[in-house]
């Protein structure tokens, strides 16, 4: 069955075998990582209705500190008002629509629209508008900005435009009372990056959930790491990679931070590599933690938005600029490696004869969020 267009695209049957148990499964038809109708529908119905990842609360502690990005709803923005509060809006002028703020962190006293300074306060309202009194009936109070639902899970921030969701602690199900440990509201994002990568956001981050591959991608830095699946309820998964010491320094390395206060086991005895449905990835270690997402800009294009975090403890030591660097190596080095492979996936998942094969016994988490994506976009 060759990966291009299908009239059948959406045909339960095609889907199948990505259904069947793990040991008797395959892969998903490679349709779905280049086929524009098949992102269109797994962006309406994986993406759309969902949370989306935006940041920790402590890199907009300030009032008028805000974070601006871009999701699959367009560009939205989260910033704290003089009332301390903080607020969501999708970051789009009321007039003619345009772009409000830049992407990235900023402080703003106000929002101003650079196009005909329409001008919004923190709480969203209109403060400003050059000339509109001479319009008949224009009323200011009638165009401030949108708002979308917005939630502070243990210190991360996470918005959605879906008034119908579930709260976001019952959608992720165990993950927030079993994560308890590492304390994420005492993080610090201490640095973040961002990459474009030439492949469908799928590929990073089944990549991100088996460690298959390590031994072969990151022969020359990380090494081959050995996971165990983890059993998890709601919508995510994770694998878990036993280590005494800290996954987030290169092999052989000293890791010389101190460990999470009051991190029990198993959580203190290795790493987790989640997966949060759809696209967010919070790797966790003894001493650190990072979170990836995987945002699709396209079916054969992905931007990938990296926030490197220590607990606050940590990241405030002594020692901590010249000790942190080792960690930064290994990161960077593992995410350039993972980053560098997607693009051959893909290439290849556009060939004719790319047919859906056989997962690998290290591929479980794969399998599950695989399974994932069908019941979402195709139903069953
Ligand atoms: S589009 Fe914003 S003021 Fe005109
Ligand atoms: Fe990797």
């Amino acid at each position: 069955m060759p990966a291009m267009a299908h009239d059948d695209l959406f045909d339960p049957a095609h889907y199948a075998a990505t259904l069947a148990d793990f040991g008797a499964a395959r892969t998903l038809p490679a349709w779905c990582y280049t086929d524009p109708a098949f992102y269109q529908r797994e962006t309406e119905r994986c993406f759309r209705p969902n949370w989306h990842f935006i940041g920790h609360e402590s890199e907009i502690a300030d009032p008028g500190q805000y974070i601006s990005t871009d999701l699959v709803l367009g560009p939205v923005m989260v910033i704290r008002g003089r009332d301390d509060t903080l607020r969501a809006f999708a970051n789009t002028c009321r007039h003619r629509g345009a772009r409000l703020l830049g992407a990235g962190h900023g402080r703003c006293a106000a929002i101003v629209c650079p196009y005909h300074s329409w001008t919004y306060d923190h709480t969203g309202a209109l403060r400003g508008a050059p000339s509109m009194d001479e319009m008949p009936g224009f009323a200011r109070e009638d165009w401030g900005l949108v708002g979308l639902r917005l939630e502070s899970c243990n210190g991360f921030l996470w918005v959605t435009a879906n008034r119908h969701a579930p709260a976001l602690e019952d959608y992720l199900g165990d993950f927030v009372g079993r994560f308890r440990g590492y304390d994420f509201a005492a993080m610090r994002v201490v640095r973040r990056e961002v990459y474009d990568v030439a492949c469908n956001w799928k590929v990073l981050a089944e990549n991100a959930l088996e460690e298959y591959h390590t031994g072969t991608v990151h022969a020359g830095s990380l090494g081959q790491q050995h996971s165990v699946p983890v059993e998890t309820d709601g919508h995510w998964c994770a694998i878990f990679i036993p280590q005494e010491t800290s996954l987030s320094v290169l092999p052989g390395e000293a890791a010389p931070f101190r460990h999470i206060t009051g991190l029990e086991p198993p959580a203190s005895d290795g790493a987790y590599f989640t997966m949060l449905y759809p696209n967010t990835q919070f790797a966790c270690t003894q001493d650190s933690m990072w979170c990836v997402t995987f945002h699709p800009v396209g079916p054969e294009q992905t931007r990938v938005r990296v926030a490197f975090c220590f607990p606050e403890q940590t990241a405030s030591c002594d020692n901590f600029d010249s000790d942190s660097g080792r960690y930064f190596e290994r990161w960077i080095a593992g995410i350039e490696e993972d980053n560098a492979i997607g693009p051959v996936q893909q290439q290849g998942l556009r060939s004719f004869a790319s047919v859906p094969g056989p997962y690998g016994p290290k591929e479980f988490a794969v399998h599950k969020m695989n399974q994932w994506i069908v019941r979402t976009v195709i139903g069953g």
